[in-house]
């Protein structure tokens, strides 16, 4: 009887980033279009026949999946290397398919749009994810303030808007916490109703300003984004526009991040410092020096100092800095106490920081930071989007190679990130298979 010997199956790698450490970076990094403005501004092409225009928009894998979504309900998509255009004049469909929406959360954001302009909408409940549930209940609870009747099935939630005309009616929404979504979800809703809306208790963050920009662009009539009421008067029709997209401040912060924990001096621009106020200010009291020049920001870092760090809706410490902002306070010179209060599972990357010698301490949602001189390269993974670009951060200023697993959550969240740190110095190669 001949026995063959068992093959060992190919160890099939996922595609990874070998990061070389303690490269001091210099020169300029810049910053694409936000991700979590582009998302909700590409759904609002819903709203109107016309051709909607967005410009600044990043070369993301979110981006590509939000388009196909849109294509999903009939939209006409046409891309260009950091424009899109997005034409809805003839929507053949009002449900979205599962397999999509499970993709991209973001999806989620059409609903509002859909019900505002078909008056029916069916969009499976985007479900939870890495960082916690997320869910979907203060969109739910003020699209029903709006009129329309909402039902949870088998996953999917299905909206729509009864007696004639399928028309929504203005409301008043009082969000039980500051969602950005729920907010941006409700502007949409809101810009076509009959009457007017007023949402109390709204996120403040620059992406729901810029989404109120856009509507007021294609005729929409908001005022009060920014602030924590919203007036939204509902108008019969809104028309196209061309729009470009805010710099992405969460990209910017990590840009920053790399330039502090390599201990460098780097240019970042575009940068609007009203937008990472709370960041700017953390940077500054941990001891780097910021200077804005209308444009952007370049930063100096030498000594790092530990500090005290609390996630909060804006204008607060954003919590999708969070991750990256540890990274930096595992090399810093004393002990950080670092709380993640708006999601309930967004501190898996303290794992694998420990792994690469941080000394972290963990308590609930707060962790306790006692910074060491040098973290050494390890292999790490990342779990969500910040969690992994907080990885890579690790990985500059680590003694010897880290190999970051977990590019398809980064890959959504930053264009060509890799690309971007070698050019000012960093040591890093994409590794296949
Ligand atoms: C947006 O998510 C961003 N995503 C997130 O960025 C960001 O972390 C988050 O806002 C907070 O700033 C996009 O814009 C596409 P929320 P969103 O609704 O709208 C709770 C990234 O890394 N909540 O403001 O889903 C929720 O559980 C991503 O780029 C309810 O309780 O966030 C969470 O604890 C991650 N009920 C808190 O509010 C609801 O009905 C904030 O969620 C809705 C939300």
């Amino acid at each position: 009887m001949t026995v063959t010997a068992a093959v060992a199956p190919q160890l099939m790698v996922n595609p990874r980033l070998e990061i070389l450490g303690g490269h001091r970076l210099s020169g300029e990094l810049r910053v694409s279009g936000a991700k979590n403005s582009a998302l909700v501004l590409m759904a609002a092409c819903l709203l109107s026949t016309q051709p909607l225009r967005l410009r600044n928009i990043p070369p993301l894998t979110d981006i590509a999946a939000m388009g196909e979504i849109l294509g999903a309900f009939g939209v006409k998509v046409e891309r260009g290397a950091d424009w899109i255009e997005l034409d809805g004049a003839h929507l053949t469909h009002s449900t979205a398919p599962y397999e999509l929406v499970n993709s991209l959360r973001a999806s989620f954001f059409c609903i509002g749009p859909l019900l505002a302009r078909l008056g029916v909408a069916k969009i499976p409940l985007p479900g939870g994810c890495q960082i916690g549930s997320r869910p979907v209940i203060e969109h739910v609870r003020g699209l029903k303030a709006l009129g329309a009747q909402v039902t949870i099935d088998h996953g999917v939630v299905s909206a729509v808007v009864p007696g004639r005309g399928h028309r929504l009616h203005g409301g008043h929404i009082h969000l039980e916490c500051p969602s950005v979504g729920a907010t941006e979800t409700l502007m949409m809703a809101a810009a076509l109703a009959d009457g007017e809306t007023v949402i109390h208790n709204a996120a403040l963050e620059p992406e729901v300003v810029d989404l109120a920009s856009l509507l007021i662009a294609m005729g929409g009539k908001v005022r009060g984004a920014g602030t924590p009421t919203i007036t939204i008067v509902g108008v019969e029709r809104l028309h196209g526009a061309d729009y470009a997209v805010i710099p992405d401040r969460i990209e910017a912060g990590t840009f920053l991040l790399a330039a502090a924990i390599t201990r460098s001096e780097l240019r970042v621009a575009p940068l609007i410092p009203d937008h990472l106020g709370a960041v700017l200010s953390k940077l500054e009291e941990a001891g780097c020096s910021l200077e804005a020049d209308g444009i952007g920001m370049t930063i100096r870092a030498d000594r790092i100092e530990a500090l005290d760090l609390r996630t909060q809706p804006f204008p607060g410490f954003p919590t999708d800095l969070q991750a990256p902002f540890m990274s930096l306070l595992a090399t810093a010179s004393g002990t950080s106490m670092v709380v993640e209060t708006i999601f309930e599972n967004r501190l898996q990357h303290v794992a694998e920081l420990q792994r690469m010698g941080a000394s972290i301490r963990m308590q609930g949602n707060t962790a306790f930071v006692e910074g060491v001189a040098r973290l050494s390269g390890a292999p790490v993974q990342g779990t969500d989007l910040r969690a992994s670009a907080a990885m890579v951060l690790a990985g500059l200023a680590a003694d010897g190679t880290t190999s970051v697993q977990g590019l398809e959550f980064l890959d959504r969240g930053y264009a060509d990130l890799e690309g971007k740190l070698n050019s000012v110095g960093a040591v890093i190669r994409r590794v296949h298979g």
